[in-house]
C-alpha cells in the first residue's frame, strides 16, 4: 500500500489479492495457446489449404450473382464483422454478423452452435439464398475450371472426379437449392452425389484452414495482467487508467460477468438465454434449442462420412446438452475486439456498447424461455467504466497483413506465414 501514498490515484488501480490474480491470469491471452486440433479436418493446419482457403475466402464467383465471397460480409477491415444489425449479401440474413478471428477455437459455430466444425459452417453460406445463394455443383465446377484452385485442390485431396458429362454433372445442382436444383440433384446418381459432396467438403476444408490463421493478438488488458503478474506497480498504472482498473474489478464482481465470460477469450463457449429482447418485428429467436437439433442431424457434422475423425473425437457431439433452458440461449460470445464490431447480440439489436451494458443493468425478463441474468443496480458511473474496461480487449489480429488483403489472382504461396 505505500505506493499508493506515494502516488497520488494509485489507490483504486491498487493490489489485487492472490486469488483474483488467479483469475486475471485465468483472463490473460498467454494462456490460450494456439486452437486445439481440429480432427475433423485432415488439411487443418495444412499451409497449403490455407493458401487456397485465402483464395476462396476473397473469390466472388463464388455466388449466384457472382458478387459475393465470405469477404463482402466478413471484412478485414472490421476485424472479420460488418457493422451491419444482420448480414446482407444477395437478401438479409436473421443473426448478426460475428468476427471470425478466433473462432477455431470454439466448438460450436454459429449463435446457436448449429454446426461443429469451421468447414460444415461454411458450406452453408455458400448455399444459403440469402448469402451466397450458389449451389455445390456451381462451386465444384469452378474449382475444376480454375487452373489454380484445381491444382491447389490436386495436390492436396488428389484428382478431381472427371465432370465433363454435363449429363451427369449439370451445372446447378443441390438438395438445398430451388426446384430445378433440387430436381438435378435427384437425377444424380449416389456415387456422382458423393463425388460432388466430396469436393464441395473438401474446399470448405480449405477455407477451414485460412480461418485457423486469424487470430487474436495480446490487448491493452493483456498487457497489464502482465504487469500485475509481475507486480510492476509503475508498469500496471502507466497501462490502466483507474476507471479501467474499476470497470475490470466490476467485471470480475458486481457486474458478474465472468460467470460466462472467462477463459482467455471471455467466453465460455457455452449457450445461455440473457433475455436480450428482439428486433421489432422479429420473432423471439429460439437459439439453441433448435440450434441443437440442427447440428445432430446434419450430414456434415463430426459423426458425418465427410468428417475426418474417429467417432473417439467426437464426444463434444455424442454428449451435447439439450434441455428447456436452451430456450432462447445464444453462445456466449468472445469480448475480444468490441471496438467496431457493432451494432451488438444475435440480431444486431443493441447499438453500442452503453446499450448492452443498459440491458445487463435492468435483465429484462425473457420473451421465451427464462433469462439467466438478475439486474446488477450499478450506477451510471460503474456503467462507465465498464465500458471502459471492455474496450482494453481491443487489439488488431495477430495475423500477417498479407492474410488480411484479398491475394493475388493465381499466385502460389511461399510455405507457412
Ligand atoms: C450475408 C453475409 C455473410 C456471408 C456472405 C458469409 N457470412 Fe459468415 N456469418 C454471417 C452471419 C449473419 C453469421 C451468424 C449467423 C447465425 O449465427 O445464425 C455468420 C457466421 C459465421 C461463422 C460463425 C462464427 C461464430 O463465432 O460462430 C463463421 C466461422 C463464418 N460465418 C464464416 C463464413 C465463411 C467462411 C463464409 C464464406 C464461405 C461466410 N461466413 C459468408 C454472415 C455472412
Ligand atoms: C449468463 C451468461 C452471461 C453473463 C452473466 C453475461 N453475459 Fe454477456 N453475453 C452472454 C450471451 C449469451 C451473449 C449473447 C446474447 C444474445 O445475443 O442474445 C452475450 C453478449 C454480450 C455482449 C455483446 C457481444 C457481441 O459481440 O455482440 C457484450 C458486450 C457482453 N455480453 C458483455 C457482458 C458484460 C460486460 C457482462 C457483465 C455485466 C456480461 N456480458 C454478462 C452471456 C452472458
Amino acid at each position: 500500500m505505500a505506493l499508493s501514498l506515494l502516488q497520488p490515484g494509485a489507490a483504486l488501480s491498487a493490489e489485487w489479492t492472490a486469488p483474483e490474480v488467479d483469475i486475471l491470469r485465468s483472463l490473460w491471452i498467454g494462456t490460450l495457446g494456439p486452437p486445439p486440433p481440429d480432427p475433423t479436418n485432415a488439411v487443418a493446419d495444412d499451409p497449403d489449404a490455407a493458401a487456397m482457403g485465402h483464395r476462396l475466402f476473397f473469390d466472388t464467383r463464388l455466388s449466384r450473382d457472382g458478387n459475393i465471397a465470405c469477404a463482402t460480409c466478413h471484412r478485414p477491415e472490421l476485424r472479420f464483422a460488418d457493422g451491419l444489425p444482420k448480414g446482407v449479401a444477395i437478401g438479409m440474413t436473421k443473426r448478426n454478423t460475428p468476427g471470425i478471428i478466433g473462432a477455431a477455437y470454439s466448438p460450436w459455430l454459429y449463435w446457436d452452435g448449429r454446426r461443429d466444425s469451421l468447414w460444415s459452417q461454411a458450406l452453408s453460406p455458400l448455399e444459403d439464398p440469402n448469402e451466397h445463394g450458389g449451389n455445390r455443383m456451381q462451386y465444384v465446377h469452378i474449382i475444376a475450371n480454375d487452373p489454380g484452385y484445381r491444382r491447389s485442390y490436386e495436390a492436396l485431396f488428389g484428382a478431381l472426379p472427371d465432370l465433363s458429362d454435363a449429363g451427369r454433372f449439370p451445372e446447378d445442382a443441390s438438395p438445398l437449392g430451388n426446384d430445378t436444383w433440387a430436381e438435378n440433384w435427384r437425377q444424380m446418381t449416389d456415387e456422382d452425389r458423393e463425388a460432388v459432396n466430396r469436393v464441395f467438403t473438401n474446399t470448405a476444408k480449405a477455407v477451414a484452414a485460412y480461418e485457423r490463421l486469424l487470430l487474436p493478438a495480446p490487448s491493452r488488458f493483456d498487457e497489464y495482467v502482465a504487469a500485475v503478474t509481475e507486480e510492476n506497480e509503475e508498469q500496471k498504472n502507466a497501462i490502466f487508467s483507474d476507471a479501467e482498473v474499476a470497470g475490470l474489478r466490476l467485471f470480475l464482481g458486481g457486474g458478474n460477468c465472468t460467470q460466462c465470460h472467462n477463459g482467455p477469450l471471455l467466453t465460455n463457449f457455452e449457450f445461455h438465454n440473457t433475455g436480450v429482447i428482439s428486433a421489432p418485428g422479429d420473432v423471439p429467436d429460439k437459439g439453441r434449442i433448435v440450434g441443437v437439433d440442427q447440428v445432430r442431424a446434419d450430414p456434415f457434422n463430426c459423426l458425418g462420412d465427410y468428417s475426418d475423425a474417429a467417432i473417439e473425437n467426437c464426444a463434444e457431439l455424442r454428449f451435447v446438452r439439450a434441455g428447456t433452458e436452451l430456450i432462447g440461449a445464444m453462445r456466449t460470445p468472445s469480448l475480444r475486439n468490441l471496438e467496431n464490431t457493432g451494432p451488438y447480440m444475435h440480431q444486431g439489436q443493441l447499438e453500442t456498447l452503453a446499450d448492452v451494458l443498459a440491458h445487463y443493468n435492468a435483465a429484462p425478463e425473457a420473451m421465451i424461455g427464462h433469462s439467466d441474468i438478475e439486474p446488477l443496480g450499478l450506477s451510471d458511473r460503474e456503467l462507465e467504466q465498464l465500458e471502459a474496461f471492455l474496450l482494453t480487449l481491443a487489439a488488431p489480429a495477430a495475423t500477417s497483413e498479407r492474410w488480411l488483403n484479398p491475394p493475388a489472382a493465381d499466385t502460389p504461396h511461399p510455405h507457412g506465414d
